[in-house]
């Protein structure tokens, strides 16, 4: 049968078993005890996600009068200084990509300098403009823009704006592909095609537009397959999508190849190089093996590529950009009839924090080409040390072949059992899934003195402990366990959302 058709029995049959479970948990008797399981997990989520409910006072109603400045920061830096030796020691996967503390400063200074504006009053602060122009234009400049030449929706000049993640520049570039699809090809139910390992933002960004997403296997080597790309592209396809690398496994697809299907297709390419953006150019000036990924592909319309991670810039921006200014135009919001007044905003938000904009400008200036090669040189070769020594540590294997965002799987043990024994030896690692798998997304924090080595001793001993003691059970394996291959996918996300609402508990 042919893998199209089996996925979509697949899907059907899923979605049966999860309607199925929906109602059950309706019937008075199995809703009862399926609320009963649900509870008994979240006394175990909220003892984990709620470390501070029985140490600290909380402030569930405003104070009556307000408290001293002084005595405000003085017990919220205690609080962020508690939090601070987990992540500024490196015992983190990705999260904070530089995290020096003269870097973090001067983000804070120039943050503090520009807190009051908001880029949607253009007249009130151009300066912020001015720098989200000029941080889309280094970006652009970083990823292929020159090769750009030309008028029309394919071809140039590069444009784009500053949003607030990778995730928003996702779903802008997909409702873009949705809004110029129905305007100029009246398609109305639009099919957006990206392999399994592209991030879940494509999901949200189909959930939230209407998208139907049609999710491809990838190969053995992880990276995207062409050939069932090729056959699942039809009428409704709107745009094809590959990562630079992959949050997963780190690996980048045959960008060259899937933004080639596009162009024949006349259809738009995204290259979600997120976390690649500001890797890539400066690992390939530095000799590493970088395939095509940017506009220096005739096919690629669009690409994301976040400045919060490897552009080292405070948490809350990242860029989209589109192979056209008249591309970009189908993001764009305006209303012209609102009592409220002429209304236009280029992104999801209204009011946007002009301080994120400034500082991300900030930190690319600050940077400049040599601090990100520096900076790449150093990542690359502490991924080196990292992906070789778990290579030597006998039932470990690193899946696919990355540069930086190093993915392993153990053979003949529990993987997500590794995951708790790393994570008591206080490392805050990636479970992946599908297959089972940890992964390490090395940034600038892990090239500090010692952080590798001390990283490759603790997993070399966690993996020996596993497989001393292989009956032992308990921690956040079996959920992992579970999540990756319970049948019914629902009772997985309503113990999710159950989790996000213990997240807001006071
Ligand atoms: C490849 C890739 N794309 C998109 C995203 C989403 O980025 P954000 O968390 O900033 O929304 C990530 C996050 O890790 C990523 O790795």
């Amino acid at each position: 049968m042919p893998s199209l058709l089996r996925r979509r029995i697949d899907r059907i049959g899923r979605r049966a078993l999860d309607r199925v479970f929906q109602q059950a948990k309706r019937l008075p008797f199995v809703g009862d005890r399926i609320a009963a399981e649900y509870d008994k997990m979240l006394v175990e989520i909220r003892r984990g996600a709620k470390p501070y409910a029985d140490t600290l006072p909380r402030t569930t109603e405003l104070p009556q009068s307000g408290r001293d400045r002084d005595a405000v920061l003085a017990d919220m830096r205690q609080l962020a200084a508690r939090e601070r030796d987990r992540w500024h020691d490196g015992f983190v996967s990705g999260a904070v990509y530089h995290g020096d503390d003269g870097h973090t400063a001067f983000l804070s200074q120039v943050y503090a300098a520009f807190s009051q504006t908001n880029p949607l009053h253009a007249d009130l602060w151009p300066s912020v403009v001015k720098y989200e122009a000029e941080i889309i234009a280094m970006t652009a400049d970083m990823l292929g823009a020159a090769h750009v030449t030309g008028k029309g929706i394919w071809s140039g000049p590069v444009a784009g704006v500053v949003s607030s993640g990778g995730t928003e520049s996702i779903m802008l570039a997909m409702k873009t592909y949705r809004d110029w699809a129905r305007a100029e090809r009246g398609i109305t139910k639009p099919q957006v095609i990206a392999p399994s390992t592209a991030h879940v933002a494509f999901d949200k960004a189909a959930q939230s537009f209407g998208l139907a997403l049609e999710r491809i296997p990838v190969g053995p080597d992880f990276r995207a397959d062409v050939a069932a790309t090729r056959r699942a592209i039809g009428r409704n396809t709107i745009c094809l999508v590959g990562s630079a690398p992959a949050f997963p496994h780190g690996t980048i697809d045959p960008i060259t190849e899937l933004s080639e299907l596009a162009r024949e297709r006349k259809i738009g390419f995204h290259t979600d190089a997120c976390l690649g953006g500001f890797v890539l150019p400066f690992a390939r000036e530095l000799g590493a093996p970088v395939p095509a990924f940017d506009f220096s592909l005739p096919g690629v319309t669009s690409i994301s590529a976040d400045t919060h991670k490897y552009g080292y810039a405070a948490k809350g921006t990242s860029v989209v950009l589109y192979r056209s200014a008249a591309l970009r135009r189908y993001q764009f919001f305006t209303a012209t009839d609102w009592p409220g007044g002429m209304y236009l905003s280029p992104t999801f938000a209204g009011s946007r924090p002009g301080a994120l904009s400034a500082a991300c400008w900030a930190a690319l200036v600050s940077m400049g080409k040599d601090g990100y090669l520096e900076a790449t040189r150093k990542i690359l070769a502490t991924a080196t040390t990292i992906r070789e020594g778990i290579a030597a540590i006998p039932g470990c294997k690193v899946l696919g072949d990355p540069l930086w965002v190093i993915a392993f799987a153990t053979e003949g043990l529990d993987v997500y059992r590794v995951l708790d024994e790393m994570t008591k030896r206080h490392w805050n690692l990636n479970g992946l899934h599908l297959p089972p798998a940890v992964h390490l997304c090395v940034t600038l924090r892990h090239t500090e003195p010692g952080v590798a080595e001390r990283f490759l001793a603790d997993l070399r001993e966690a993996v020996e402990h596993v497989q001393a003691t292989p009956g032992d059970k308990g921690g956040m394996a079996p959920i992992y366990g579970l999540a990756g291959t319970l049948p019914v996918r629902s009772a997985i996300g309503d113990i999710m959302r159950a989790y996000l609402d213990v997240l807001y508990e006071a």
